[in-house]
């Protein structure tokens, strides 16, 4: 027997697994109750492996010739096949080669990254009493050593005023137990070295109804010379949100919530947005100046769309943790939003708006694999 067969099978439950996966990804970028979310992994686990047997049974039947399989099947079972044989070998190589190439826009000029592994420097593995601190301690998990990634962007239509601008963005905090508070406070006294002059955290505060309290101490210790801002992302807006919003409030950081505001910038208007949708309202720009520099904060990366129409200039996201778990070569696979793994992290360019999608802090699931936590400093160039 020839490996055709089999290396159909394979591309047969290759393909499933890629259609399977694109849906799933689809309905977590969406504004689902949380009791939803929850049980769509097991379904779709159940559904993935359930097709690939379906397809290994099949092919046994008919003494694996994939012809007299699909002339015997229903005609729908034999166009899904066809979908997933051109989901694995046409499409699932393109849309990496592209996503490959659509990271690392000229508007990038350089991009210096220190990795701090802070269970080194702590002296001991920040776990913490989260339920899910077990997953922290498997081998070779990246949960504990951070990006601090400092990201020159050449944005010409910035006052020369504004030249080196440093705007830090941190994203998804997670507050959960673990990490560990000691694993926060370590991370923000090495952003402080960064002198940065904004402040931007876009969302996910918190993932228990308790660990608002940790806001005040940890977030308390932020320093900034212009202003601090935030607003709130899908996991906050599962917890007490008036509550995280307070709390935000009470250690300076301003909460654009669905709403926007002007900041004098060196003597420059610049105008601050924040776009927590879909799983608040969105923003209503309505009095909103229509000159000068835009900066939105936006949770999901998902909003792009709704940036380049509204003429963002620079928008911050987060959200996806750029995927948690990336392959060598194809990258991420479970990526919460409607362009799946499009705009799983870092920047990108599609005019007039320059997003910096950030890989976060955390997550629920205390697991990173080839995808460190991540900080940033974006230093703005004219
Ligand atoms: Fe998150």
């Amino acid at each position: 027997m020839s490996a055709w067969p089999l290396l159909l099978l394979l591309g047969a439950c290759l393909g499933h697994t890629v259609v399977m996966v694109f849906t799933m990804n689809w309905l977590y970028g969406c504004p689902l109750p949380k009791k939803v979310m929850q049980p769509l992994r097991t379904i779709y686990a159940v559904l993935i492996l359930t097709g690939c047997a379906y397809f290994a049974g099949s092919l046994y039947r008919f003494n694996f010739d994939w012809s007299r399989l699909l002339a015997g099947s229903y005609p729908t079972v034999s166009a899904y096949v066809g979908i997933c044989w051109v989901a694995a070998f046409v499409m699932c190589p393109l849309t990496t080669a592209y996503n490959w190439l659509i990271r690392n826009p000229a508007v990038l000029v350089s991009n210096h990254t220190r990795t701090v592994d802070v269970a080194k420097e702590l002296g001991f593995k920040p776990l913490g009493l989260g339920k899910k601190r077990y997953l922290a301690r498997l081998p070779f998990n990246e949960c504990f050593q951070v990006d601090f990634a400092e990201r020159v962007l050449k944005l010409p239509q910035i006052p020369p005023a504004w030249d080196g601008l440093k705007i830090l963005h941190l994203s998804d905090l997670h507050f959960c137990g673990t990490p560990d508070r000691s694993f926060y406070h370590c991370v923000i006294e090495h952003c402080l070295d960064w002198d940065a002059d904004i402040v931007a955290v876009t969302g996910d505060f918190v993932d228990t109804d308790r660990h608002h309290r940790w806001i005040v101490p940890i977030l308390g210790r932020l320093r900034w010379k212009i202003a601090a801002l935030a607003i709130l992302g899908n996991h906050d807006a599962w917890r007490e949100a008036a509550l995280v919003r307070r709390r935000l409030r009470r250690v300076g950081l301003r909460l654009l919530d669905a709403g926007w505001e002007t900041l004098d910038v060196r003597g420059h208007q610049m105008v601050v947005i924040g776009h927590e949708g879909p799983w608040f309202t969105p923003p209503d720009l309505n009095g909103c100046p229509a000159d000068g520099f835009r900066l939105c904060l936006s949770h999901t990366p998902d909003n792009l769309p709704w940036a380049k129409q509204h003429r963002i200039d620079l928008m911050l996201a987060g959200h996806v943790h750029g995927g948690q778990i990336r392959l060598p070569l194809v990258g991420s696979i479970f990526v919460p939003s409607k362009y799946s793994r499009r705009y799983d992290g870092g920047t990108f360019h599609e005019g007039p708006t320059v997003m910096h999608v950030s890989r976060g802090l955390a997550g629920e699931v205390p697991l990173r694999y080839n995808c460190r936590p991540e900080v940033s400093l974006l230093v703005l160039r004219r």
